[in-house]
This record gives structure tokens, sequence and C-alpha cells, in this order.
């Protein structure tokens, strides 16, 4: 991982994957940054060196080894199929990842997907990742029959511009005035508030996001057949998602095998007893946490929080393990 380009390096993941990178065993021979034509010109640091950023273009990346793209799915759909005839992408938006022929990775959950790859490769939304690195470990020892999810997202998960209307909406709130809430990215007023909807709904009454993790999670586990019920919440946290995940598995589980299983699982910091991890705790954190397990209603079911840093594990860290993967 020489020669490496970055689509979307300005935006927040983009930014993330950086320092990510900068701070990695990577000797980075060639570095190109892309944006849009708004950013064109502009400098990031790394590693102290400044490297101007360019208007995205696909012949920019003729001769590198890898591309990250961190663009929206409209961008990415248009732009990743010419990226990949220069070199392999790793492609975070939405775009391929229910495709049949694109590998959907999580490193610690289907390296062995990476296969089968055709220079495009899907990295999960940032719920879908700690999901499935806390319950696959699980899955393996006990069998995993069903998952109820319940999610506390924070606002970076929907890009810079929901970061800022959150300060701006908790500078009125704390003024105990009404912020203008008109044209948030977020949709209703996020400061003092939670919002259980979380991209277009569907004729089902399933928001975008439950329906992706849903269908990320049965493809990258390889369980069509599982059944996951998921509600997704934005909540007024800048970096760092929650999750309350509840499993339901094909014989009894004791909590203290459980707690066996995911102590040497990859990826994974257990906290037990009476400790738990919080989003405030994982900022900056490449490793899900995962605490407050219990036995749930049923002898064959388990509840437990699960928290990551939506912009490192969730998003840079895993691709970065990706091209890791895809060297090694
Ligand atoms: N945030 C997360 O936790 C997370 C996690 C997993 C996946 N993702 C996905 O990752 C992607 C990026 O998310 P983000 O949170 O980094 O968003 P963001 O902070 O809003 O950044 C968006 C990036 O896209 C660039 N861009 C916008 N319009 C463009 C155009 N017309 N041409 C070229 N570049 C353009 C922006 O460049 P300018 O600065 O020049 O506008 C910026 O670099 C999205 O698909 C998102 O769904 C995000």
């Amino acid at each position: 991982m020489k020669r490496i380009g970055i689509a979307g390096a300005t935006g927040l993941v983009g930014e993330t994957l950086l320092r990510v990178l900068e701070s990695g065993p990577h000797k980075i021979e060639d570095l190109r940054l892309f944006a849009s034509a708004r950013s064109a010109g502009a400098k990031m640091e790394f590693r102290d060196r400044e490297y101007e950023v360019r208007e995205v273009n696909p012949d920019g990346f003729h001769g590198l080894d890898v591309a990250f793209f961190c663009l929206e799915a409209d961008l990415a759909k248009k732009l990743v199929p010419l990226v990949a005839d220069h070199c392999v992408v790793i492609d975070k938006s939405s775009e391929f990842r229910l495709r049949s022929d694109v590998p959907l990775v999580v490193p610690e959950v289907n390296p062995g997907a990476l296969k089968s790859h055709m220079n495009i490769v899907a990295n999960p939304n940032c719920t879908t990742i700690p999901l499935v690195v806390a319950v696959n470990p699980l899955h393996r020892e006990f069998g995993l029959r069903e998952i109820w999810l319940a999610s506390y997202q924070s606002v970076s998960g929907a890009g810079r511009a929901a970061v800022e209307q959150l300060q701006y909406e908790a500078e009125f709130v704390t003024l105990r005035q009404k912020p203008d809430s008109k044209g948030s990215p977020l949709g209703p007023q996020i400061a003092d508030n939670v919002i259980p909807h979380i991209a277009d709904f569907d004729s089902h009454g399933h928001t975008g996001e439950e329906a992706k993790t849903i269908r990320e999670s049965t493809k990258i586990l390889g369980l069509p057949e599982l059944k996951v019920n998921s509600t997704c919440v934005r909540v007024p946290v800048s970096v760092g998602h929650a999750l309350a995940v509840t499993c339901r598995f094909s014989r009894p589980v004791k909590v203290k095998d459980a707690a066996h299983v995911l102590k040497r699982a990859p990826g994974i910091v257990l906290r037990t007893g009476k400790e738990y991890a919080t989003p405030v705790d994982c900022r900056g954190n490449d490793s899900v946490f995962v605490s407050r397990v219990r036995q749930g209603a049923g002898t064959d079911e388990l509840s437990m929080w699960v928290v990551a840093d939506n912009l490192r594990k969730g998003a840079a860290t895993n691709a970065v393990q990706i091209a890791e993967l895809l060297e090694s």
C-alpha cells in the first residue's frame, strides 16, 4: 500500500482515514487527495507534509495501488467503476454493498470474501460493522437465530454538515431558545432530542438505515435466513455509535461462556460486571467495546451493549484493514 488515493479526503471519513494511515506503519510514497471543485487547491497535512486537494477525476487515480472512496452513493455509482479500471477501490458508500459481485467485508468476520473481488470492495455501514464484530464470535460458538437491535447513532454518521448542525442547535438550546432546523441534514431538531428516522422510509415503515443494518449483517455473516429486527435512532452525540443488542441462539447460553468467547474475539474490548463503555470512551479508538452482557428473557437469549467510533472502526479503520488484507 504505497500509492494511495482518497476521494472525499476533506470529509469526516476522509480526514479520519488520513489520521489512521498517518499513525500506521505504511510507507506511503504517492498520496493523492480528491474532493469537490469547492476544495480544489486546499492543503491537507499528512506526516509533516502538505498535500494539495484536487477535484475528483477518474484519470487522477492512474498508477495507484488502492483508492479509498469516501463520497456519497450517487457519486460513487458514477466514479467507482471508472476508477476500478486503474486500481482496487474500497468504497464506503452504500452503493455497491449489496451487489452479489462485490464483497462486503469486515476483516474480523469475513476476510475470505475478499478473494472474489473484482477491484471493488465495499465497506459496510457504521452501525453494521460493530454489530457483526460483536455477534459473529457468539454465532460461531452458539448459532445465531435472531437479533433485536436498537441503535443510538451519533450525528457524525451523517457527515460534517450534521455535526455543525448539532453544534449550532446546541447553542440555542443552551440559551433556552428554539433553533431553526429547517434544511437540517438530520431532519427535525437534534439538540435536546432523539430522532427515530435515519434515511427514507420504505413501504413497510423501515428506514433506509434499518434496512442497511438488516441486509448488510446477513450478507457479511453469510446467514441469509437470520432474522434481524432493527430500530435506528439519531441521538445528540458528536462521535460514537451505541447499540443495544439482544440475540437468540440455537441453544442455551450462559453469560460466563459468552464472556469467555468475547474476551478472545478479535477487535473486541470486553468490559464485565458493572463496567461499561460509552461513545466518549470509544472515541479515537479502533476497537468495538462490548459491555453489560446479560441473560435475555430466555435461556437461549443474551443482551449486550456495543459501542464503537463510527468514523474509525465504523468507517476508516475498517477500510484500512481491508487494504492491509488485500496486500497480505
Ligand atoms: N460518517 C460516517 O460515520 C460514515 C461511516 C460509514 C460510511 N460513511 C459514508 O462515507 C461517505 C462519506 O461520508 P462523510 O461522513 O465523510 O461525509 P462528509 O463529511 O459530508 O464529506 C463528504 C465528502 O464528499 C466530497 N464531495 C461532496 N460533493 C462532491 C462532489 N460533487 N464531487 C466530489 N466530491 C464531493 C466532499 O468534498 P468537499 O469538502 O469539497 O465538499 C467531502 O470530501 C458517505 O457515503 C457516507 O455514507 C460515513
